[in-house]
């Protein structure tokens, strides 16, 4: 299907080596992005993404949805040794968007810091760190604890291993992430709502 959209990252303006979101990547996760936080387009929201590398969706969050003044990022990132100097690239990148007075960059595991935060905190988040299902469960647990009701979390690569096997990141991943998110959905059923499940799955919670 053919996908027409005004919302492109303008990939002159930023450095990418990677994109595994936009409408040139295989998976076009920015197009569940568009359907699921245009409702949060001008408005005071706080947004949290659990890995960030060199930054290519928290730009897109922030230069299409978070264009609210009050309107808060804070993007986790391990600096993984594989994703090499990534994380002084998102540094840079997100200082192009002229927005990082909204942006708070945090480097280290996301599950040491997600505790920090209170309960019900957050309208957004996305978990798209480390892929091993052990981190997966971790991450989905903590984040609907710090999630507002009515809040979305999107659960990136449910289908890593099973719809591209033969990609880098399904060949070094040991363990992957179906099992966490499904288990999740199945403990989480009577309080949470499946808005999407394909190679990416988004929830809304709807019960504390
Ligand atoms: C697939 S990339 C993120 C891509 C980014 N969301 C995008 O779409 O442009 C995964 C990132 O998660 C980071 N990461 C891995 N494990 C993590 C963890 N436990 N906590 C925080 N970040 C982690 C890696 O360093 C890497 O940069």
């Amino acid at each position: 299907m053919f996908y027409k959209t005004k919302n492109k990252i303008d990939k002159n303006k930023y450095k990418f080596t990677e994109d595994w979101f936009s409408h040139e990547s295989e998976s076009k996760v920015v197009i569940q992005f568009e359907k699921f936080l245009s409702q949060y387009k001008n408005k005071p929201c706080r947004f949290l993404e659990i890995g960030s590398f060199e930054g290519m969706s928290a730009i897109w969050m922030l230069e299409n949805i978070l264009t609210h003044k009050d309107s808060r990022l804070w993007c986790f990132d391990k600096g993984e040794t594989w994703t090499k100097n990534s994380f002084e690239t998102l540094i840079t990148n997100i200082y192009k968007t002229n927005k990082q007075n909204q942006v708070e960059i945090t480097k280290g595991s996301a599950e040491e810091n997600l505790v920090n935060f209170p309960r019900s905190y957050f309208d957004f988040i996305y978990i798209d760190g480390d892929h091993e299902a052990e981190t997966v469960l971790e991450d989905a647990i903590l984040s609907f604890r710090i999630l507002k009701l009515g809040g979305i979390i999107a659960l990136d690569d449910y289908l890593l291993g099973i719809r591209w096997p033969k990609s880098p990141g399904a060949i070094a991943c040991k363990n992957p992430p179906k099992k966490a998110i499904d288990y999740f959905l199945e403990i989480y059923a009577e309080k949470i709502k499946i808005l999407y499940k394909d190679y990416q799955v988004w929830i809304k919670k709807i019960k504390e």
